[in-house]
């Protein structure tokens, strides 16, 4: 195992802290579960932040958590790393004996392990067996997708999960291939992409090959499935006072996520009353306003922060009586800048790297094309 620490700038470190740290700065033991636990970057800056402070790291990959243990060898007493998909988090809570927590952080995506490694078929720039399985141990391969799934199946999970205008000749290119011979290889199947395109349209939107990568590890590691799952344990295992921050990384995680958050967000009470009664109340408290853009200084400083998209709430309790009824709008706790302009698919931010384009087309909309500014969410 090489030493990766160093190669990897966790995204938007300082805001998360910002936002982590009222939950876990108490007078008692706090619990952090860092979801994504990846090369454990934000993980051991909370650790380090706050030492009265357990730390719970899920990851669904094996090499990321013999990564992870290794750079948090000194915080050995008060971790718990564990081999889980997040949305096993009840099950993992309840065997470490844990009914509630204090802060959670999702940091959605494929980290630059994945990324980077030669030989686990993410890139497309890089020519590998097509598997992009996060967790190597189990599940199916990219490779068993696109030599298994019929026309329609392809074009869907390439149109939805990509975004990709050209998903039905992709999938046509695929189907007559693969009638010729299995498609194993990503160098292959990336130029069987690009080939497929009309070459006008490969001029924009950066690598002919990427939006159809993105759809098939989201397809292969069933990501969308597992956050709708994941998100409503997540909040429901918050402690009153707890907070949790996620950072989307494309236009459909961000919906899940902004979806999730916004119906705790709002008052359950009469619509005619102007206070709130006992127990309808709101259980969240948001403390974004829409999705966080991050600043242009943090993507100069780390590329692959360009496309993400921060959202983050506080529990808090229903049964406070008699306030100003809640709007489901977020309490602000500092102005960043917020998404401005609609999210054209394909379409490249400036000042992304080849690896950023790789974590996805990430729009500042919606995925049904709506703009998320002025939300309110
Ligand atoms: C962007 S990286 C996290 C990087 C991390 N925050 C850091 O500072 O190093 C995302 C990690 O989440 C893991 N992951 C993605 N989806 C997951 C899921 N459904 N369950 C558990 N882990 C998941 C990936 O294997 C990857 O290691």
């Amino acid at each position: 195992m090489g030493e990766l620490r160093g190669t990897h700038v966790p995204v938007l470190l300082e805001r998360c802290l910002e936002l982590l740290a009222p939950a876990l700065d108490r007078d008692r033991r706090t619990i952090h579960v860092d979801a994504t636990l990846g090369l454990a970057g934000h993980a051991e800056a909370v650790l380090a932040a706050h030492p009265e402070t357990i730390l719970i790291g899920l990851d669904r990959d094996t090499e990321a958590l013999a990564h992870a243990r290794a750079r948090l060898a000194r915080y050995a007493d008060r971790i718990h790393l564990v081999h889980a998909v997040y949305d096993e988090l009840p099950d993992v809570l309840d065997r470490l004996g844990y009914p509630h927590v204090d802060s959670l952080l999702f940091d959605l995506g494929v980290s630059s392990l994945q990324l980077d490694a030669p030989d686990r078929g993410f890139a497309y720039a890089q020519d590998a067996p097509l598997d992009m399985r996060m967790d190597q141990t189990r599940g199916v391969t990219a490779e068993e997708i696109v030599n298994s799934y019929s026309h329609g199946e392809l074009a869907r999970v390439l149109k939805v999960y990509g975004e990709e205008r050209f998903a039905g000749r992709i999938a046509s290119a695929i189907v007559r291939e693969r009638e010729r011979s299995r498609i194993t290889s990503s160098a292959f199947l990336a130029e069987l992409v690009r080939d497929s395109i009309p070459a006008a349209a490969r001029r924009t939107g950066g690598h002919p090959a990427k939006r159809s990568f993105q759809a098939l590890r989201i397809e292969v590691n069933r990501e969308l499935a597992a956050l709708e799952t994941a998100l409503p344990a997540a909040l429901d295992a918050l402690a009153v006072g707890g907070r949790l921050v996620v950072l989307s990384y494309h236009s459909l995680e961000d919906r899940i996520t902004k979806q999730a958050f916004a119906g705790r967000a709002r008052s359950t009470g009469p619509v005619d009353l102007p206070v709130e009664l006992p127990g309808t109340g709101p259980t969240l408290r948001l403390l974004s306003r829409g999705a966080e853009l991050p600043s242009e200084a943090e993507v100069a400083a780390n590329p692959r922060a360009a496309s993400v998209r921060l959202r983050a709430a506080e529990r808090v309790d229903p049964e406070r009586a008699g306030g100003p009824k809640a709007t489901g709008r977020a309490d602000r706790e500092r102005p960043r800048r917020r998404v401005k302009a609609l999210h054209i698919p394909g379409a490249t931010a400036p000042g992304r790297s080849d690896v950023d384009r790789e974590k996805g087309p990430s729009g500042p909309g919606d995925a049904d094309g709506t703009a998320v500014e002025g939300e309110g969410s």
